[in-house]
């Protein structure tokens, strides 16, 4: 109870300093030029865009990895070919050639935290756009696992 007070008071407060707010939105007009100027986002290099999750840093050899690819293949035909073809766009887009798009991590920050990423990551907002927002589903995959299923992708 006195909690719920407390948060109607709080809430008031708000509305009280929102009010405020707006009617002093009549001040001088020079000020006001400055604002869209910092608002603007610079467009970020999709490349260099690693995106939001676990993974901060990854360096794919240059030599594919045979091994970690045959796995990860077995991985994505039990995980994720409800929604995606390997090589043309199905619920959600084919991971052929998605290294030229995209960085290694961004990638396997799609796969480990798609909610995180549609959250806060611009590029991820713009897939989910793209897909009619139909979301990238989170299957719980290890690090591992991923990384095995981003070897895979190298081999499309
Ligand atoms: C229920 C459907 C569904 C499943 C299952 C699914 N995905 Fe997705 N995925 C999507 C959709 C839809 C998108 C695009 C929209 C978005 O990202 O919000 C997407 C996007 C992606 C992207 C970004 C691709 C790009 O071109 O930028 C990657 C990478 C990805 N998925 C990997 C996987 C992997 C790996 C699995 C299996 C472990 C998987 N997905 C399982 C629906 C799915």
């Amino acid at each position: 109870m006195k909690k719920s007070l407390l948060a109607i008071f709080i809430l008031s407060i708000g509305l009280v300093a929102c009010g405020g707010g707006d009617s002093s939105s009549t001040t001088d007009p020079a000020t006001s030029t400055e604002k869209p100027q910092s608002m603007i986002k610079k467009a970020v290099d999709p490349m260099l865009d690693k995106g939001v999750g676990p993974i901060t840093s990854l360096t794919l050899d240059p030599v594919i990895n045979q091994e970690m690819a045959a796995r990860g293949a077995e991985i994505y035909q039990k995980m994720c070919t409800a929604c995606h073809k390997p090589t043309e766009r199905f619920i959600g887009p084919a991971p052929k050639g998605v290294l030229t798009r995209r960085s290694p991590e961004w990638v396997m920050n799609m796969i480990l935290n798609p909610d995180g990423m549609v959250k806060e990551n611009d590029q991820a907002k713009k897939l989910l756009m793209e897909f009619n927002g139909s979301p990238m589903a989170n299957q719980n995959l290890t690090e591992t696992e991923a990384r095995d299923v981003l070897e895979y992708f190298r081999t499309l």
